[in-house]
């Protein structure tokens, strides 16, 4: 650390969860954390943002790794900096509303595992959605971070993203959070939004924005000088496009102002090779998007959104149409009552848009989703639903007006019968109850890699014994480079792993 500013900026780096979700598909897996995370909790973060969003999913659906070990793990090598997750609310890490006990336990367990910081947010920014998580991480002692989508529509104004704050510091928030995932905030706005927040709800604030557009950077400096407290930045070889400004430069832009945040370059400098050389390796997941991305600024669409509707019309054979879905996106919106686009609205609205264009006709097909929307089971839209497209989605079916996860009977007990002797945990039994088809599959997985491990040990002890032939003991020793080698006994077995094993 160097010297501070009278009031300095307080910085969350995000590449061990946004950073690598935005840039590499969420594939960084926990071996490529691990060397660096000594070095990265000796920077003075205010945090590190590590777990939560689709790291969850991602791990066991892809790199056949336990999201629970990862965030023990990183725990273990990360004793000083808070660590922070981001948490969709009723959603968990999910993609729907689960059951309060799985919500409940999830948040407990986060906390058990080294959590400090639950980023909490809701799709549609209904507070009702996120007061279990808050209730329960402020009862664990944790310090929670209520958050709401900001996104830009004729029902959102600075006011109503006020309003809403006020609503979550009387639920007990330690600390608001603007999320903006789609890099559509303005330095202005960020300016105007930070003052009123930092005036009326008199909570500290942190400012979350992606560089999809190319404003984050600016917004950040001017969300400092409206006394913002914190902000999201990601490793500079990890950051722009659709990923955080570069912390690097964030920290050169406040030296010697009064927001000094003390961040020490020449160390930052050092974890942004770490991370340049680990990026190498997963190139093949690196998004067509490495530069601004001005179709957010046009029609909102997120940056990941953007690839998700180019690889559904591909699989259409409908590339060509892309133009036609990007100006259905907005009008689909709209008809929803504006909500925000981020997990899981921009999912639906994304693909309701492809099927109207594709089908050739709007609504011929809708999507089970967005009669749940309409139907209110993710919440209150923000605005009102086209009453002709909610005609068409749920005919004169009523309205569910209460909290939609009050609709849902208990799920956690179940999920424990159904995995048996799979789930060697309380954690296990989470991930199912999240996950049930991915979980799972990994529980098996890793099961028959108990089996694998049980072999290599067998392998290495019929190298260790004695040669029948050679009474030379050199060829067995431990490190030797002779054919009987242990080393290369279990390296064969290694390789005779399917390659789906490491490389999803
Ligand atoms: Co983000």
């Amino acid at each position: 650390m160097t010297d501070k500013g009278a009031k300095p900026l307080k910085v969350t780096d995000t590449v061990l969860r946004d950073g690598h979700q935005s840039l590499l598909a969420t594939r960084m897996r926990t071996e490529d954390m691990l060397p660096i995370a000594a070095e990265l909790d000796q920077v003075g973060f205010f945090s590190l943002e590590v777990w939560g969003g689709a790291t969850f999913d991602t791990c066991m659906r892809f790199l056949n790794e336990d999201p629970w070990e990862r965030l023990r793990q990183l725990k273990a090598h990360i004793k000083k900096t808070p660590l922070q997750m981001l948490l969709r609310g009723q959603n968990v890490v999910g993609y729907r509303n689960y059951a309060d006990d799985v919500v409940e336990r999830f948040v407990v367990k986060a906390r058990e595992n080294g959590i400090d910081i639950f980023r909490i947010f809701d799709a549609l920014n209904d507070v009702r959605n996120l007061e279990k998580a808050m209730r329960v991480a402020k009862r664990e002692g944790a310090h929670v971070q209520a958050t709401f989508s900001y996104t830009i529509s004729p029902v959102h104004t600075v006011d109503t993203f006020v309003d809403l704050s006020r609503k979550m510091a009387d639920i007990g928030a330690d600390s608001i959070c603007i999320k903006d995932m789609a890099g559509l905030i303005t330095p202005y706005v960020a300016s105007e939004l930070v003052s009123k927040l930092k005036a009326k709800v008199k909570l500290p604030v942190q400012l979350h924005s992606h560089y999809t557009s190319g404003m984050a950077s600016a917004a950040v400096i001017k969300a400092a000088e409206a006394g913002v407290d914190v902000v999201d930045t990601a490793i500079s070889t990890m950051s722009l496009a659709t990923s955080q400004p570069p912390t690097e430069s964030i920290v050169a832009t406040f030296k010697g102002t009064p927001r000094d945040t003390g961040l020490d370059l020449e160390r930052l400098s050092k974890i942004a090779a770490y991370f340049g050389e680990v990026r190498k390796k997963y190139h093949a997941f690196e998004s067509n998007f490495v530069g601004v991305d001005t179709n957010v600024l046009t029609f909102q669409i997120p940056g990941g959104m953007y690839s998700n509707l180019a690889s559904q019309l591909r699989e259409q054979n409908a590339l060509d149409k892309m133009g036609e879905v990007l100006a259905e996106v907005p009008r689909v919106r709209a008809e929803m009552g504006y909500p925000p686009l981020v997990t899981p609205s921009s999912q639906f609205v994304g693909t309701q848009a492809t099927l109207n264009v594709v089908a050739g006709e709007r609504y011929k097909i809708i999507l089970k989703e967005i009669k749940n929307y309409v139907k209110g089971l993710y919440g209150t839209p923000p605005g009102p639903v086209d009453p002709h497209v909610r005609q068409l989605a749920i005919g004169n079916e009523e309205i569910v007006e209460c909290r939609p996860a009050d609709l849902l009977p208990s799920e956690l007990a179940k999920a424990a019968t159904e995995t048996g002797s799979l789930a060697k945990s309380e954690e296990d039994v989470i991930s199912y109850a999240l996950f049930p088809e991915v979980a799972l599959d990994y529980f098996k997985k890793r099961d028959a890699g108990e089996m694998l491990d049980k072999e290599v040990v067998a392998a290495i002890a019929a190298a260790l014994a004695p040669p029948v032939v050679s009474v030379q003991p050199e060829g067995v020793a431990v490190g030797g480079d002779g054919e009987r080698s242990p080393w290369k006994a279990a390296g064969r077995y290694m390789l005779a792993r399917p390659s789906s094993w490491r490389h999803g």
